[in-house]
């Protein structure tokens, strides 16, 4: 009998829906010729559920999402709610709930595609940002009082645990093992600031690095970490971070790989039930349009396969992806594509399936 996998499919707010079938036709055309099946049943989470029921995560989805095999997100954010409500109540409560620890952010410039930093190609934009994805600023540690009057107070505090600064320092290493390309990892910090975080970040990089005597190790700040990604972003390959540095930095990753519209992320839990989504938001301005590029959601199916130990499947989507931007697209990072949204999905979707066409 054939492997099947269950994936719950969150399509969202905003261009979420749209992209997220172009990335379900993508996965439905590896796996016809894959020897597996793939199983999609919807849920409808978001800020229009939201705003009809009053709902944000109910214990029965959040249990059923935890039964599947891996998640599929769209976008979560809507225009007319109040920043901060879903996107703690959905998206990091599920990253959180299921301990998905790790949050993986491929920066790869494909050719045919336009990056802003003059004279830098394919060759020298590819490496990946390791994200710490269940601590730091994100744990809602901290409070606030006397609220609205002049002695108001505001204190967030960052919580990082040897177990949690461990566990993505060690994934961190085994993935550049893995990916075998410069085997460089970067630590990314402010160790001359934040003298306990990154006090512990550094002592427990060191201390791994001691098992994995081929991998080269490097530091650097995160002010400087951004300053070389645009001026020397061939120096990287793995980069490990924080989860407040990893998200901003990982924003300008996907802005020198070609904008919003290529880039992806997996929320790992190597021992659990994952999630795959596009990096960007749900562009309440595009949405409808059918403008949106669907290749960050398609390139987070590649992931989700690459993650459920499909490498097959995950190397023929990449592939379709990297043919599709090289040959038939156009100005990409200028969004424009020369291509709807369906028809950029209906182009993978067939180089995945004829890989010689
Ligand atoms: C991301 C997003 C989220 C984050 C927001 C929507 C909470 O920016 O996935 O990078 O900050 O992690
Ligand atoms: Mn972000």
């Amino acid at each position: 009998m054939k492997k099947a996998y269950d994936i719950a499919v969150v399509p969202g707010d905003g261009t979420g829906p749209e992209v997220v079938a172009e990335g379900v036709k993508v996965l439905q055309a590896a796996a016809s010729v894959g020897d597996f099946e793939i199983r999609f049943q919807t849920f409808d989470l978001g800020g229009e559920h939201y705003k009809r029921t009053a709902e944000i995560l109910p214990d029965d989805v959040l249990q059923q999402l935890s039964e599947c095999d891996a998640i599929y997100l769209g976008a979560i954010g809507h225009p007319e709610v109040k920043p901060g409500i879903l996107e703690k109540g959905i998206l990091l409560t599920l990253r959180f709930t299921l301990d998905q620890y790790i949050n993986l952010r491929p920066v790869k410039l494909y050719e045919g595609v336009d990056t802003p930093i003059r004279g830098k190609g394919p060759t020298d934009i590819d490496f990946v940002v390791v994200r710490e994805n269940t601590e730091g600023l994100y744990t809602g540690a901290g409070g606030c009082l006397k609220k609205g009057t002049p002695d108001e107070v505001a204190v967030q505090e960052s919580i990082n645990t040897r177990k949690g600064v461990e566990r993505c320092i060690r994934f961190a290493f085994d993935y550049c093992r893995k990916r075998n390309h410069k085997k460089k990892l970067t630590l990314c910090g402010k160790t001359n600031v934040l003298t306990y975080a990154f006090d512990l970040w550094e002592r427990v990089f060191h201390e791994v690095a001691a098992d994995y005597p081929d991998i080269e190790t490097d530091y650097a700040h995160v002010d400087a970490i951004c300053m070389w990604m645009v001026k020397n972003p061939e120096w990287f390959d793995v980069i490990v971070t924080d989860n407040m540095f990893g998200d901003i930095i990982s924003d300008l990753g996907a802005m020198i790989q070609g904008g919003m519209g290529i880039a992806a992320g997996a929320n790992i839990n190597p021992y659990g039930v994952s999630m795959f989504e596009p990096i960007g938001g749900s562009a309440p301005k595009y949405t409808g349009k059918k403008i949106i590029n669907p290749i960050a959601a398609i390139s987070a199916a590649q992931l989700m396969m690459e993650t459920l130990g499909e490498p097959v499947a995950a190397e023929g989507i990449e592939r379709a992806v990297a043919k599709v931007l090289r040959e038939d697209l156009k100005d990409v990072a200028a969004g424009k594509m020369g291509y709807d949204t369906e028809q950029v999905g209906d182009l993978i979707a067939d180089a995945v399936v004829s890989p010689k066409v």
